[in-house]
């Protein structure tokens, strides 16, 4: 089963993918990550395409984010790669490289998947969609919270990458026709998790499996 969890920046969905992933028992994709690691790779080997390093990329996700074998869970973080990341983003090369390296991953067991595209594209035929939104001052607030930043300068980068996210041509941050949207605005993390969990459960037992 594939419970695909898509949103814009700050929305809470690593938060939720992975409390949603060990109720369930099942295993967490950070789809994020993915275009991150070729964000960093493009900066420090800009003369190789994005579209090179995503086709080439050699990438262990999981507690620690491994980029050919160095650990690079916190640099991946940094806003120079999460400006890069939605540059990277935007080009249909690298994201035909990554969708086919998601859909490989998603093949076999259960997932929560997380990401922008997951229900509409990388996913569609999941189980249970769950498109999560928070307002815009909301999720800069969040977002600073975590990375120990002024929020006013993340909502000015947030807006920034949400346009670039939600504008481009090829698979915008959109929710799927039949993605439950949940606004996770004034919610703590535990309620939103709980009523993921309940929504599976229930796709779940309406799937028979
Ligand atoms: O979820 P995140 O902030 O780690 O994502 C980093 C960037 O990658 C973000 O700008 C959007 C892009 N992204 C995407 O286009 N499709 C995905 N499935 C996941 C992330």
């Amino acid at each position: 089963m594939i419970v695909a969890i898509d949103g814009p920046a700050g929305a809470g969905k690593s938060t939720v993918a992975r409390g949603v992933a060990a109720a369930l028992g099942f295993d967490y994709l950070d789809s994020g990550a993915l275009y991150r690691c070729v964000a960093l790779a493009s900066l420090e080997q800009p003369g190789i395409s994005p579209a090179a390093h995503a086709a080439a990329l050699e990438v262990s996700l999981g507690e620690r984010v491994l980029l050919a074998g160095r650990d690079v869970t916190h640099a991946i973080r940094s806003p120079t790669v999460s400006a890069q990341a939605s540059v990277v983003a935007a080009d249909p090369a690298v994201r035909v490289a990554l969708v086919a390296r998601q859909r490989d991953l998603l093949g076999s067991g259960d997932w929560v998947a997380e990401g922008r595209d997951i229900g509409t594209v990388v996913a569609p035929a999941a189980e249970l969609k769950i498109f999560l939104e928070a307002s815009a001052q909301e999720r800069a607030a969040r977002r600073a919270r975590e990375i120990g930043a002024d929020p006013s300068e993340v909502a000015d980068e947030m807006r920034i990458r949400d346009a670039r996210d939600r504008e481009r041509d090829h698979s915008p941050l959109q929710a799927a026709p039949d993605a439950i949207v949940l606004d996770t605005g004034g919610l703590d993390v535990d309620e939103v998790v709980a009523r993921a969990v309940a929504l599976a459960r229930t796709a779940r037992s309406a799937g028979g499996r």
